[in-house]
């Protein structure tokens, strides 16, 4: 019975989306709903509804068991969906009432044309930041290119370096998931910080290292986002029916381990076509695979839900210095929340999200490269704006992620100096 009714929206849903293709996509009325599966096949459920029904549902967050689960529901399945998930005996609560409403509020209606953190900018505003840097800052910064997207764009980024014999290399990977927003917010901010800060510990870390930073590292996914779909995820490569791979399941890493991500092509946790298949991540790990040698930490961010993860994404494998990386792990989130009281979580990403997760860029990078010391923040928030949170939130959420990071490597340093 419930199922008929979903069959009927998904073709009302279809509809509507297929009228409008290259014009921005309206969210008015879309509701975000959480829900906690506490039996298999609940979580069953939610998993079927997320394969087959992308127009409909779109899931901020996996689901999984006795974790709560947000769902994106379009208004045209409203009613239906809590019948939906009532007839498998799910709770349903509304979290966000109106997505719509809260795009609208996310980015000021003008915003300074001078690349800052009052707002979130498009691509080309960040690159032509970028590029400004290189001009003001001509002895310390390099424009760095990573390769070319689907869709031509180039991955730009910046080495800030202070040019000191023997530097050790920290590479920061941001934005591979498209919607997350402040991750590139926060890192064009630390950006500035490193270059302009006169705290004591960020001119350390400025200093000490040479940084590698890539704040749209799926700058196809994030012009998307700015132009068409806000909730946009993946790359934008097409496939027969859906466009698009998680490039964070896509990386040479237990690649087509089905318990971590999906081989459906409509999926948002889709792999891709094959290892590296999309050029975002191809070009990515030729140029780490490049620097290895230099390479003493990765660091990337997404957002949302405020962990802190160190690899693996998948059960039994453990990373050959988890002590160490948990003690660093553990004074970073305390460190993060002495500034605004933000509470984060800390662990392996399969204990910290507690479902596994194939094919991510960070595990890549322990595993093949065996950098050392690789973390991985979930921002800010915990769902109350999810991904769409304030523009007034970025420099809070920056200067506290900057806060762990200072501790960070001011643990990395002392062990390094101890190993030496
Ligand atoms: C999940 O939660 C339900 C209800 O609280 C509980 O009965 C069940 O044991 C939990 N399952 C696991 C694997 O924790
Ligand atoms: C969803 O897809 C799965 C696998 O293709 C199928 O078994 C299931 O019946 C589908 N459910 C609906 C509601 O279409
Ligand atoms: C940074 O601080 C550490 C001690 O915490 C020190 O050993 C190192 O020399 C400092 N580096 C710079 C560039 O100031
Ligand atoms: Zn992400």
């Amino acid at each position: 019975m419930a199922w008929r009714w979903l069959c009927l929206a998904l073709l009302v849903g279809a509809a509507a989306a297929a009228v409008v293709p290259e014009t921005k996509v309206q969210f008015d009325g879309f509701r975000v709903y959480r829900v906690v599966p506490t039996t298999q096949e609940q979580v069953q459920f939610l998993r079927d509804i997320e394969n087959n029904d992308s127009n409909n549902f779109n899931f901020w967050t996996r689901p999984v068991l006795n974790t709560s689960v947000d769902i994106m529901v379009s208004p045209y399945l409203r009613i239906d969906f809590r019948d939906l998930a009532r007839s498998v005996g799910l709770d349903v609560q509304i979290f966000i009432e109106d997505v719509q409403k809260l795009i609208q509020d996310e980015n000021p209606k003008t915003r300074s044309s001078t690349y800052g953190w009052q707002a979130y900018y498009p691509l080309t505003d960040v690159y032509d930041w970028l590029r400004s840097l290189e001009t003001i800052y001509e002895d310390r910064v390099s424009i760095i290119n990573i390769g070319k997207s689907y869709e031509g764009r180039d991955i730009l980024g910046v080495k800030i370096s202070s040019k000191r014999e023997g530097s050790k290399a920290i590479f920061l990977e941001s934005g591979i998931h498209a919607r997350e927003w402040i991750t590139v917010a926060t890192a064009t901010y630390l950006i500035n910080e490193l270059l302009t800060s006169d705290n004591a510990g960020i001119r350390n870390i400025s200093e000490h290292f040479d940084w590698y930073i890539v704040p749209s590292t799926n700058p196809d996914g994030y012009e998307y986002t700015h132009s068409t779909y806000r909730m946009w995820r993946k790359t934008r490569s097409p496939g027969d029916r859906c466009y698009g791979a998680d490039p964070n399941r896509n990386w040479g890493i237990e690649w087509d381990n089905d318990l971590g991500s999906s081989s459906d092509e409509c999926s948002e946790t889709y792999r891709g076509k094959g290892k590296f298949s999309e050029p975002e991540t191809k070009s990515l790990s030729e140029y780490l695979t490049n620097m290895k040698d230099e390479l003493l930490v990765y660091l990337c961010f997404h957002s949302y839900s405020q962990v802190l993860m160190i690899p693996y994404g998948l059960k039994g494998m453990v990373a050959d210095n988890e002590p160490a990386l948990r003690e660093i792990g553990d004074k970073a989130i305390e460190a993060l929340k002495q500034r605004h009281n933000t509470q984060y979580e800390f662990g392996p990403i399969y204990e910290a999200i507690k479902y596994e997760a194939s094919g991510g860029s960070m595990d890549w990078v322990k595993e093949e490269l065996k950098v050392k010391y690789t973390f991985e923040w979930e921002l800010r928030d915990k769902g109350r704006y999810g991904f769409l949170l304030p523009s007034t939130q970025i420099i809070p959420t920056a200067d506290e992620t900057i806060d762990s990071i200072v501790s960070i490597l001011q643990d990395v340093q002392a062990r390094e100096a101890n190993n030496s």
